[in-house]
């Protein structure tokens, strides 16, 4: 874990309420593992506080150098307004990498793997990072990207370009298959080969993961979610993010022990 001044090489508005901000930070960026986030700290003084939780959505850098880190944020708040503000050239305090991130498959020689990733909102921010590390083991990936309306879907050229299948579910259907992600899900696993050993990776709002979760355990997937608990210190220090588990410890820490669980160890 490291605590650096990185420089903000781009701070750029994606859409209505979705920022895309580019960090020089090659120590973070040589460390981390899709699914881990970082820690920043948003205002110039005391206000706000605690820093704010990111996931780390990409890696990125020139060449063979990868020495940038991204985060992709929604507005919604103090803290992410201020962030918004931010201009290129400034530098911001960021902690990381944190947490323990995705368990990607361990060989695709074997025996085919496949992954579905399923995002809901905001929550495709670190499946881009997993799409294109599943890319760089060859492991075929297909993402379902679900959000409220066509205007707030998020990152599918992204996942083109690794050349993941994508499939977009909006709530309002202005555009894909009309209704939640999960049923999105469903639908896919109705149509999908069964030849190859699938893993879910799954982050968005709590009832989203919750249903998805409730499918993998019906249909005997495998399923890796990712959790966006409200933290504080992010690094397991305050117990501040603690997450009913089914085991005998009772409860974990989503920023230590996670933010990515087996969704199979919840207690939903
Ligand atoms: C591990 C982790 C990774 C995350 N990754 C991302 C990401 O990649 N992109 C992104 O946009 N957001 C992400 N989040 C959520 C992000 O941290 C919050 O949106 C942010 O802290 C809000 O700060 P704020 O000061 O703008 O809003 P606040 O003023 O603190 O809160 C505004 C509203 O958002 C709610 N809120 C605050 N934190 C969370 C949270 N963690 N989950 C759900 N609701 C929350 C508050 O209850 C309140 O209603 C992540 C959270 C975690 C724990
Ligand atoms: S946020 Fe402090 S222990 Fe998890």
């Amino acid at each position: 874990m490291k605590d650096v001044k990185a420089k903000i090489l781009e701070n750029e508005k994606i859409s209505a309420d979705y920022y895309k901000m580019t960090l020089d930070a090659p120590g973070l960026a040589r460390s981390a593992a899709p699914g881990q986030f970082v820690q920043v700290r948003c205002g110039d003084g005391l206000d706000p506080l605690l820093r704010r939780p990111f996931s780390i959505h990409r890696i990125s850098g020139t060449g063979d150098r990868l020495s940038c880190i991204e985060i992709l944020y929604e507005l919604v708040g103090k803290g992410t307004e201020i962030l918004s503000r931010k201009q290129k050239g400034t530098c911001i305090d960021v902690l990381g990498p944190l947490g323990n991130g995705f368990i990607l498959p361990l060989s695709a020689k074997r025996y085919p793997l496949s992954a579905i990733l399923v995002a809901g909102g905001v929550g495709v921010a670190p499946l881009v990072f997993l799409a294109e590390e599943l890319a760089r083991k060859k492991i075929k990936a297909v993402a379902l990207i679900g959000a409220r309306t066509k205007k707030s879907v998020l990152c599918d050229k992204d996942f083109k370009d690794t050349g993941v299948e994508v499939h977009i579910a909006t709530d309002d259907g202005s555009r894909g298959y009309k209704g939640f992600v999960s049923g999105l899900l469903q639908k896919v696993l109705r149509t999908t080969n069964h030849e190859s050993r699938k893993t879910v990776y799954a982050c968005g709002p709590q009832p989203m993961l919750k249903r998805i979760a409730g499918i993998c355990r019906e249909k005997r997937l495998e399923c890796q979610v990712s959790l966006e608990e409200e933290m504080a210190c992010g690094f397991g220090a305050c117990m501040g993010c603690a997450v009913k588990v089914k085991d005998q410890a009772g409860y974990k820490l989503a920023c230590k022990d996670g933010p990515v669980f087996n969704a199979a160890e919840i207690a939903w």
